[in-house]
């Protein structure tokens, strides 16, 4: 196959593949199949028209075309453009990609002038000027905003709870009290990474590889500063070679979509959890979930669930990706072709994750009582009476035992430590007072823990107005 890049003009007429000229034999029909990759590159053409739109104007610029035929063919690409938008174009496997299909188009409705376009440009430089425009497009348009939108929704829900409390988990045993407000900002918190690794991609992304050609640069005088500009890049990529084998920017968006994935599946996996009637914290609304064809009474956690499950094919997008990269000799190789799906893959998924998530808490009820239950039942201020002693002046290690035995005795009388008399708690150590039976509450627990990024209620009042503060600055 054909593989240099450099597509002579291409023959509206004959049907000829456009790089025909040193073939004496048609493509093999099972070949020019598998070698298409218009199927899913399509959804490229508008920053495939773009890019040549500017490349028009530059060659113009540069007198390497005549301004006039710039002008058709910026007009002839426009038209181009109409005719995609209004799904009245016809496709074609024979033209292989995007850019040949809108290449042959042009010429087939300007005539000389199309065939002038891909002077000084190779459809190497051509599908790495798309995809990082479209990267750019998507992280602008798509990803950095349902960011903020998800972060919204949690700021949201965070503050219409400031004071709700549940049991915080570790090893998903019950340990200590904490603000449903404070757990839901750990995600805004985690949202904000993963935000900051999109911009950062996006700063790699915004450099141009327009006018590398097809390895080696080309003797044409271009003003690759032009293009870059034109296009909204910040510069142009520095070494041909390099711009037209590079799709590190396309790992660096699947790796960042990879950990919103991780990220969207732990709040899913805690909804699922939190909905379940074991937990009985939320009941989701009925608009986002589903019932079974057999059993009447359920009603299933599906779209969590499925932000859950699509976390997996995210990560197979990024490893696809990765894996084709190995090993690949310089510059171009069609390989890189296998690049499209896995990025389109991981970007639409992750884009409709966090869509999905961003619906879905506004729509969940979320359950104070049932969440104050689990705390009253779990001993989740066990913590808070071992404290207490240490402050008394019992050694920590101590306090830890005698607590020890008295959640020993509770789990075997049935009772919970709010509801032990002072005589009782002084049973396992005569340091206890009064006051013990106030320093045992949930509230108090929550209230006490005033260390910076803690769960104390001033903390998070302070951390739910920042957050405010940083996602009002963004807009
Ligand atoms: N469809 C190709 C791709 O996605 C475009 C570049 C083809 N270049 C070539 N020399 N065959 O990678």
């Amino acid at each position: 196959m054909a593989g240099d890049g450099h597509d002579p003009k291409p023959d509206a007429e004959s049907g000829q593949n456009t790089w025909g000229g040193r073939f004496s034999e048609p493509t093999d029909a099972f070949v020019a199949r598998l070698n298409a990759s218009v199927g899913f590159d399509q959804r490229l053409y508008r920053e495939d028209i773009d890019g040549s739109k500017a490349h028009a104007a530059m060659l113009a610029q540069q007198g390497i075309i005549s301004a006039e035929d710039a002008a058709t063919i910026r007009a002839g690409l426009d038209a181009v453009r109409a005719e995609i938008d209004a799904g009245d174009f016809a496709w074609s496997d024979a033209l292989e990609d995007v850019h040949m299909n809108v290449e042959h188009r042009l010429t087939a409705r300007i005539g000389a002038a199309g065939g002038r376009l891909h002077t000084a440009r190779s459809r190497n430089d051509q599908v790495a000027t798309d995809l990082r425009l479209w990267v750019l497009r998507r992280i602008d348009g798509d990803l950095v905003p349902r960011i903020d939108r998800l972060q919204t929704a949690l700021l949201d829900v965070a503050e219409a709870h400031t004071d709700t409390v549940l049991p915080g988990y570790t090893h998903l045993q019950r340990a200590q009290p904490v603000l449903l407000a404070h757990h839901l900002l750990a995600y805004v918190e985690m949202l904000d990474r993963d935000r900051g690794r999109l911009l950062d991609c996006r700063k790699r992304a915004a450099e141009s590889p327009l006018g590398c050609a097809a390895l080696a640069g080309t003797p044409f005088p271009l003003d690759r500063v032009m293009t870059a500009t034109a296009l909204g890049f910040t510069r142009p990529m520095a070494n041909s070679l390099d711009a037209v084998g590079d799709r590190d920017f396309a790992v660096e968006l699947c790796a960042a979509a990879s950990l919103i994935m991780v990220h969207l599946s732990r709040l899913a996996e805690e909804m699922v959890v939190w909905s379940s009637q074991e937990f009985g914290f939320i009941e989701l609304g009925d608009a986002f979930a589903t019932g079974s064809s057999i059993m009447p009474q359920k009603k299933n956690p599906d779209i969590p669930e499925l932000v859950r499950g699509k976390t997996g094919r995210v990560f197979g997008d990024l490893v696809a990706l990765l894996t084709v990269l190995k090993g690949l000799p310089l510059a171009y190789n069609k390989d890189l072709q296998e690049d499209k799906e896995a990025l389109f893959d991981a970007v639409d998924t992750v884009t409709d994750c966090l869509e999905a998530t961003a619906r879905l808490l506004p729509t969940t009820t979320w359950r104070a009582d049932r969440m104050r239950a689990a705390c009253d039942a779990g001993f989740v201020t066990a913590t808070d009476v071992a404290d207490y002693l240490a402050a008394k002046g019992v050694p920590f290690r101590d306090a830890h035992h005698v607590v020890g035995r008295l959640v020993g005795w509770c789990i075997a009388e049935q009772r919970t430590l709010p509801s032990l008399s002072l005589a009782e708690f002084r049973r396992f150590s005569d340091a206890f007072d009064d006051d013990i039976r106030r320093a045992v509450t949930v509230e108090a627990s929550v209230a006490a823990r005033t260390s910076r990024g803690g769960t104390a209620p001033k903390r998070v009042a302070e951390a739910l107005a920042a957050a405010r503060a940083r996602l009002a600055e963004r807009r």
